[in-house]
C-alpha cells in the first residue's frame, strides 16, 4: 500500500491534535510515511508540536514527524495538503462576531457581515498556501475546510481555477451523523440528495442502503426536536449555544416542510431571534477561547511537562474521520459519495451552472465530480442566489480592492436590515481589518 506524505496548513489550530490522534488511529487504512505541521505563527504551533511530538513517539514511531514556519520546507515532497488556517485567529474572529452586535445585526464565525470579513482575511492566506503548495509539490492535493468554506472556494474559482484544492464541510456530516442516531442506522448506510451552497443547504432525501427512505421518520423527529438526541455521543458542537442551534432545526423545517435543513439557515431565517439571544459581551469565540483553545493547550503543556503522554491524552477526533476518507477516496480512488463544494455545472439544474455549490460528489483521484440534483424549487432557490450574489461581491470587492462591492455585498446579505447599517458595519469592520484586508476604494 501507498505510504503518504501530510502537511497540515494551520498546524497551530486547537483541531490539529485531534486530527493527528485520528489519522494515527487510521494509519491502517491511510498508511503515512511523513507528517509536517506548518504555521506562520511559530510560538503558537510549537506548543502543539512539541506535545505532538512526544505523542507520535509514543504511538507512530515510524511515522517521520516535523514542523516548521518555513513553506519551502513545509511543501517539499507532500501529496496532500490539510489546511485548516484562521486569519487574524480568534481575536479577529471575536471581532468578526462583536462589530455586527452593536448595530443589532448577526455577528457570526461564517454568516453575515462576521464572515465577509473573515472571507476578506482569509483569500489572501490561501492563495499565499496554494502558490507554496503548486511551487514545492505540483501534484498535491489541497483538502481545505479553512473557513468562511464558501468564499474560499469562490476565491478558488476566479483566481486558481486548475489547482487541486477541494473545500468541503464537517457540518453535513456532523448532521447526518446526527440523523444516524435519530434513525438508528450507522451513517455510512445512509445515502442522501442535498443541495445549497456551504452552510446554506437543504437534504432533500435520505435513505437506507436497502433504499427505504428514512425521511417520513427525520422529518417527523426533527418537526419537534431539532437535531437534537441525547444518543449523540460527539466530539464537537456539544457546548449550550450548539445544542440551541441544533434545536432551532425545528423551526428552520417549518419554512420548507419537506427538506431537512443545514442548521446554518437559522442566521438567515431568524437572525431577530439569534440577535435576541446572543450577548453582545460574549460570543461564540469566547467560548471557544475559554473552552475547546483552553483545553486543548493545556493537555498540550501538560504532556510536554511530562515528558509522556501517558495519564494526559490528546483525544481522538473521530468526527474528522471525513478527511481521511476524503483523503483515501483520492489517493486510492474508492469513488466514495460524499458532500463537497464544486462548480455546480448543472447538478442543481435550474441554479447557475458556474456557481460554487454543496452537492454529493463521487470523489475518485481527479477530485470530486457532482452528482445531478434536478430542479430546486422557488424560495430556496432565491434565497441561494441572493447568497451567492454576496459571495461574489466579497470575492470581486477583494480582487479589485472595491468598496462599493464589498457594501454592496453586505447590504445584499440577508441578515443586514438597510444599505445604511451595512456602510456603518462595514466602516468598523475595515477599520478593524486594516492589517489584513486589501485596500478598498
Ligand atoms: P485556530 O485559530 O486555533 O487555528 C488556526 C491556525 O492557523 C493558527 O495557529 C494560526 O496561526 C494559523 N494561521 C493563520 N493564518 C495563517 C497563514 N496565512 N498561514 C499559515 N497559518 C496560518 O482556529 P480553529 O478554531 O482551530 O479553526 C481552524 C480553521 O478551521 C478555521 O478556519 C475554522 O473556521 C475552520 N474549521 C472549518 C470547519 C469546516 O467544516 N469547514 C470545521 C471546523 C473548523
Ligand atoms: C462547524 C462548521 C465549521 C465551523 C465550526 C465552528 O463545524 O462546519 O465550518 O468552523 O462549526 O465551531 P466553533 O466550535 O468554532 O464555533
Ligand atoms: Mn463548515
Amino acid at each position: 500500500m501507498k505510504k503518504f506524505s501530510i502537511v497540515i496548513a494551520g498546524g497551530g489550530s486547537t483541531y490539529t491534535p485531534g486530527i493527528v490522534m485520528m489519522m494515527m488511529d487510521n494509519l491502517h487504512r491511510f498508511p503515512i510515511r511523513s507528517l509536517k505541521l506548518y504555521d506562520n505563527d511559530g510560538e503558537r504551533q510549537e506548543t502543539l508540536a512539541k506535545a505532538i511530538g512526544i505523542v507520535m513517539k509514543e504511538i507512530a514511531p515510524e511515522v517521520d514527524f516535523s514542523y516548521t514556519t518555513d513553506p519551502k520546507e513545509a511543501f517539499t515532497d507532500v501529496d496532500f495538503c490539510m489546511a485548516h488556517i484562521r486569519v487574524g485567529k480568534y481575536a479577529m474572529r471575536e471581532l468578526d462576531e462583536k462589530i455586527p452586535m452593536k448595530y443589532h445585526v448577526v455577528g457570526q464565525e461564517t454568516c453575515g457581515p462576521g464572515g465577509i470579513a473573515y472571507g476578506m482575511r482569509s483569500i489572501g492566506g490561501m492563495m499565499e498556501l496554494i502558490d507554496f503548495m503548486e511551487k514545492y509539490s505540483p501534484d498535491c492535493w489541497m483538502l481545505n475546510y479553512s473557513n468562511p468554506a464558501s468564499i474560499v472556494a469562490e476565491a478558488c474559482r476566479v483566481l486558481k481555477p486548475h489547482s487541486k484544492v477541494l473545500n468541503i464541510c464537517d457540518m453535513p456530516v456532523g448532521t447526518k451523523r446526527r440523523m444516524g442516531y435519530i434513525a438508528g442506522r450507522d451513517p455510512k448506510d445512509m445515502d442522501v440528495k442535498y443541495f445549497g451552497l456551504n452552510h446554506f443547504g437543504w437534504w432533500t432525501s435520505v435513505k437506507d442502503k436497502d433504499g427505504t427512505d428514512l425521511m417520513p421518520q427525520l422529518l417527523d423527529y426533527v418537526s419537534k426536536n431539532g437535531y437534537l438526541t441525547e444518543k449523540a455521543v460527539e466530539t464537537q458542537h456539544m457546548d449550550e449555544s450548539w445544542q440551541q442551534t441544533h434545536k432551532k432545526a425545528a423551526d428552520l423545517l417549518k419554512l420548507s416542510p419537506d427538506f431537512l435543513p443545514n442548521t446554518y439557515l437559522k442566521y438567515y431565517l431568524y437572525p431577530d431571534y439569534v440577535v435576541e439571544h446572543t450577548d453582545p459581551c460574549h460570543t461564540r469565540a469566547n467560548e471557544v477561547m475559554e473552552g475547546r483553545e483552553k483545553e486543548v493547550f493545556s493537555a498540550a503543556r501538560a504532556i510536554i511537562e511530562a515528558g509522556t503522554a501517558k495519564g494526559s491524552a490528546f483525544s481522538i477526533d473521530n468526527h474528522a474521520s471525513f478527511i481521511v476518507d476524503l483523503a483515501c477516496a483520492i489517493g486510492f480512488n474508492t469513488r466514495e459519495q460524499m458532500l463537497c463544494i464544486v462548480e455546480n455545472k448543472g447538478a442543481i439544474s435550474n441554479f447557475d451552472p458556474t456557481a460554487m455549490v454543496e452537492v454529493p460528489c463521487l470523489v475518485g483521484n481527479e477530485g470530486p465530480e457532482p452528482l445531478c440534483q434536478g430542479n430546486i424549487p422557488t424560495f430556496e432557490k432565491g434565497m441561494m442566489e441572493e447568497q451567492l450574489a454576496v459571495e461574489r461581491l466579497v470575492v470581486e470587492a477583494w480582487i479589485e480592492g472595491s468598496y462599493l462591492k464589498l457594501w454592496q455585498a453586505l447590504t445584499l446579505s440577508k441578515t443586514v436590515p438597510s444599505a445604511s447599517v451595512a456602510k456603518q458595519i462595514l466602516d468598523d469592520l475595515m477599520e478593524a481589518n486594516k492589517e489584513y484586508w486589501p485596500e478598498l476604494k
